[in-house]
């Protein structure tokens, strides 16, 4: 501390000794101690009321205010939008039901907050001739559902016309999960979706102590069973991040293209002796094959490793309403590195968009018949207006046969050269499989839809001056996402 405010603190100290010692007054004109104690307090409480009649004036107006605001927009500004006035003629009903949040619900949601349709599990093997009955894959219909998604398109096109900074602060003021993706460790916010769907999905499993291991007379091949992972697409790399905090004795090899725009993807995490990073497009077979000869001619994981995590995306597909076509390839890809290097018993997890079309569907088709339990996960770290969703696939049957991969290496080769319905990669899906994908995608197309719309409303009234959604702001400033962090052990 310096010494002038040194010295200013000792006399401002100095001073007030300085009144009390100079405050020599006869005692007669004292009042006893407890009617002085008692004076303050009545004047105490008296000002704790004013203050508190103050407050209520203050969020009653406030809320008028916000009340006024909506209602301006409902009655002026909503005619201008053909979104929100085409759909379902909703113009004027609140699109937000502001909820309350109390310890308790706060709690329960954070136990369950993740959304998560498991299209098959061990326990369906068992099942009756029922759910084994298998259809065609046919796109999934859009039915009595079709203005939610026409509501999306609709969103995502009114979208192009906001400018970028409010977008992104209309996506953070409305979405109340927002927050849990900063500030905590890792490098992005990546990490936190693998750490949350890791959570509830048990996707590694830490070896086993030296002790349990010394019980159990396993052979050093099993080894190789708890450490080897792959991070497909990694680019800038919070899933090895995660993944190497969650186990330090973990072995990884990640991928990711070398991007243009170096500055958005390419790798911001340093490879390390147990990490082993690189560039190159994994849509290209020949990139695919050494990525896998380099996992393979390891020492460490030459029997494959034990979980595959690919994140692919580029930004020409963000939230274009074609995205999961677009996407098609990049996950077919994902997936046949993934057949050339998962263990037996391995995991998969791999970031997709809406499940809808037959290609999409005859991946699923050709995973559930691959492992024993598929789901598809949204992650509450997953922005609720975006279409992305994961596929998590969990415990492979068995290695695919060199005849299986070729099959999957030349329909990426002859991808260009192929029609659409030529690429499927099944024909057919479980009856049960293709209604619980049909459940899933209507699902998460309304909660998407509600998201887009309040996004919109934001953007809307902020750019027109008013006050913009504040039911929505508060319910993004009520969350504790340290509570999360601690449930999910990050
Ligand atoms: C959403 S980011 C992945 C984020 C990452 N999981 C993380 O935790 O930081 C998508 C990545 O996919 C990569 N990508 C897109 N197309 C690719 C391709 N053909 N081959 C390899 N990587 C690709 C992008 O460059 C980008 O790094």
């Amino acid at each position: 501390m310096g010494r002038s405010s040194k010295n200013k603190k000792r006399k401002r100290s100095l001073d007030n000794n300085d009144i009390s010692s100079s405050s020599t007054v006869a005692a007669a004109d004292v009042a006893p101690v407890s009617t002085i104690i008692k004076t303050n307090n009545n004047q105490n409480q008296k000002q704790k009321k004013i203050k508190k009649k103050k407050k209520q004036k203050t969020s009653k107006s406030r809320l008028r205010s916000e009340q006024q605001q909506q209602q301006r927009f409902w009655n002026e500004d909503c005619k201008d939008l053909p979104l929100l006035s085409n759909y379902n003629n909703n113009c004027g009903s609140s699109i937000s039901t502001k909820r309350e949040w109390t310890a308790e619900t706060e709690f329960n949601t954070i136990k369950n907050v993740i959304d998560i349709e498991w299209l098959m599990t061990d326990d369906d093997d068992d099942d009756d001739d029922d759910d084994k009955e298998q259809v065609n894959i046919d796109p999934i219909p859009l039915n009595e559902e079709d203005e939610v998604f026409e509501s999306i398109k609709n969103c995502k096109q009114a979208f192009e016309d906001i400018p970028s900074f409010l977008f992104t602060k209309a996506r953070r003021l409305t979405n109340k999960f927002e927050v849990l993706g900063k500030g905590r460790r890792f490098i992005n916010r990546s990490a936190m979706k693998l750490a949350n769907m890791d959570h509830f999905l048990k996707l590694i499993i830490p070896p086993p102590s030296s002790e349990s291991k010394a019980e159990s007379s396993s052979s050093s091949d099993d080894d190789c069973h708890f450490v080897g992972f792959a991070d497909l697409c990694g680019g800038p790399g919070g899933f090895s991040e995660y993944l190497q905090w969650k186990m330090p004795s973990i072995i990884g090899w990640g991928i990711t293209l070398n991007d243009s725009n170096a500055d958005c993807c390419n790798w911001k995490i340093d490879g390390t002796p147990n990490l082993t990073l690189e560039y190159g497009d994994l849509t290209n077979n020949e990139t695919i094959l050494k990525f896998v000869a380099r996992i393979l001619s390891s020492s460490k994981c030459a029997k494959g490793v034990n979980l595959v995590v690919g994140d692919g995306g580029f930004v020409q597909a963000r939230d274009k309403e074609d995205q999961e076509t677009m996407m098609h390839r990049l996950i077919l890809c994902q997936m046949i590195t993934m057949y050339h290097i998962l263990q037996p018993g391995g995991n998969f997890v791999c970031k997709t968009f809406e499940i809808s079309n037959q290609f999409s569907i005859s991946l699923i088709a050709l995973l559930v018949s691959t492992f024993h339990q598929v789901a598809i996960v949204k992650p509450v770290t997953s922005r609720p207006a975006s279409s992305e969703r994961y596929i998590i696939a969990k415990n492979l049957r068995q290695r695919s046969s060199d005849k299986q991969l070729q099959e999957l290496l030349q329909l990426n080769a002859n991808w260009n050269d192929t029609k659409d319905d030529r690429r499927m990669v099944a024909t057919t899906i479980p009856k049960i499989v293709y209604s619980k994908l049909k459940d899933i995608h209507y699902r998460l197309a309304t909660v998407q839809e509600q998201a887009c719309r309040a996004i919109l409303e934001y953007a809307t009234t902020q750019g027109k001056g008013g006050g913009g959604g504040h039911h929505s702001y508060h319910q993004a400033k009520t969350i504790n996402r340290h509570a999360y962090y601690d449930y999910w052990g990050v």
